[in-house]
């Protein structure tokens, strides 16, 4: 009887070890051009296996980061370790990682086949492993029935996934990608998504994955780091970054967020109160933030609205009269927007058969949530 359950609690122990084992210390890493800073004293460990994406906005250090990882670029200061050893001097082709970068940068006079056996080719594999494994490869990526063609006759995805199989063949210590998929419609993107998602899986291979796409972050990663003007400003995993910012800047960066200035501030146990234009709200101060002016954040599937004040009021809810300014229709669902008095604007969102969807522009409407979910931000 013993063995099964034995079995049972093992597995997330042994995974729990295999993801805790830190391949790459980023420590301090500064990059100045002239008197600008493109990154700025920037540390994170990069776990062995680990999905780890670098988002933020254009121009925040993402590809300088990158290109550092990879050995294209030299720190202005700090370094880097592999397995606790320092390689920021080590030159690019002596790391063995996979790149793939937003262009394609297929060969185009090689055949899929030949593109994808080039670097074992160049790392002198013979002809029947390389072949064997060109095939196998070809297979992951679902491009087998394309092997002889050359990269010109594929769509966008199928280059980008030619490009994903010359990068992950020679089986590399680490694979690092620079917007991969933006140059592709919707769909595509989205396919591509759990193709990497399923790779990431079959291979074991730490990806270092930069995106500005917040949606995309949030699903393919194990963890995030989020920049700022070369500044690292949160690291974590996805429904940690979601539900916990740090501050304003990933609050609003990542998803929607409606933010409600909090002032005179009244603490009781976790509990914060505070005044919000004529009306005090409350929530959990989890995080114990000693500031005065608080944010008070809210996701806006968070929020509940009705027509009907007497359902809004309750001890455990915070309660806002609002008015609806705007309805916009999006199939399965209706976009509202919607002020308060002094012209606060907050989003939500609600099924087209709520009582709410069939309001007109102009009627007053109450907002409510209970007063544990709100996210206690800096100001
Ligand atoms: N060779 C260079 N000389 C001077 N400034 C540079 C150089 N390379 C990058 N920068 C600057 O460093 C900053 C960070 O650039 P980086 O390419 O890392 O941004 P990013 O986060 O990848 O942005 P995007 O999402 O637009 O790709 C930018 O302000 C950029 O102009
Ligand atoms: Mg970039």
């Amino acid at each position: 009887m013993s063995s099964p359950s034995k079995a049972h609690t093992y597995e997330p122990v042994i995974d729990k070890a295999r993801h805790s084992v830190v391949q790459i210390s980023i420590q301090g890493i500064q990059k100045r051009y002239g008197n600008f800073l493109a990154l700025d004293d920037v540390f994170i460990d990069v776990q062995r296996g680990e999905f780890l994406t670098l988002l933020g906005p254009s121009g925040s250090g993402k590809t300088t980061l990158l290109m550092i990882l990879a050995g294209f670029s030299t720190p202005t200061a700090g370094r880097l370790t592999w397995e606790g050893r320092d390689f920021t001097q080590r030159p690019a082709e002596k790391r063995n990682f996979g790149m793939v970068f937003q262009g394609y940068a297929l060969f185009p006079h090689m055949s899929v086949a030949e593109n994808v056996a080039f670097p074992l080719r160049i790392r002198g594999v013979p002809v029947a492993s390389r072949s064997q494994r060109v095939r196998q490869m070809l297979e992951t990526v679902g491009l087998s029935e394309h092997a002889h063609k050359k990269p010109h006759t594929l769509s966008g995805g199928q280059q980008q996934r030619v490009a994903l199989a010359r990068a992950l063949v020679f089986e590399p210590e680490m694979l690092l990608l620079d917007e991969p998929f933006s140059a592709l419609d919707k769909n595509l993107r989205s396919q591509l998504q759990d193709e990497m998602k399923r790779i990431h899986k079959e291979t074991g291979t730490t990806f270092v994955f930069v995106t500005h796409d917040q949606s995309e972050a949030l699903a393919l990663s194990s963890r995030i780091a989020i920049f700022n003007q070369g500044r690292l400003a949160q690291l974590d995993t996805p429904e940690r970054l979601y539900n916990h910012p740090h501050n304003r800047f990933i609050a609003e960066f990542l998803g929607r967020m409606n933010l409600l200035p909090l002032t005179h501030l009244r603490r009781s146990g976790q509990r914060v109160s505070g005044h919000f234009e004529d009306t005090i709200l409350t929530a959990t101060n989890l995080r114990h933030i000693p500031h005065n002016n608080l944010i008070l954040g809210i996701r806006p599937e968070q929020l509940r609205i009705t027509l009907n004040y007497k359902e809004a009021t309750d001890e455990s809810t915070n309660c806002l009269a609002v008015t609806l300014q705007e309805r916009t229709y999006q199939g399965h669902s209706m976009d509202l927007t919607l002020a308060t008095s002094k012209g606060h604007v907050l989003t939500t969102s609600i099924p087209n058969t709520h009582p709410v969807a069939s309001a007109t522009p102009g009627s007053p409407l109450w907002l409510y949530w209970p007063i544990d979910v709100g996210i206690i931000i800096e100001a």
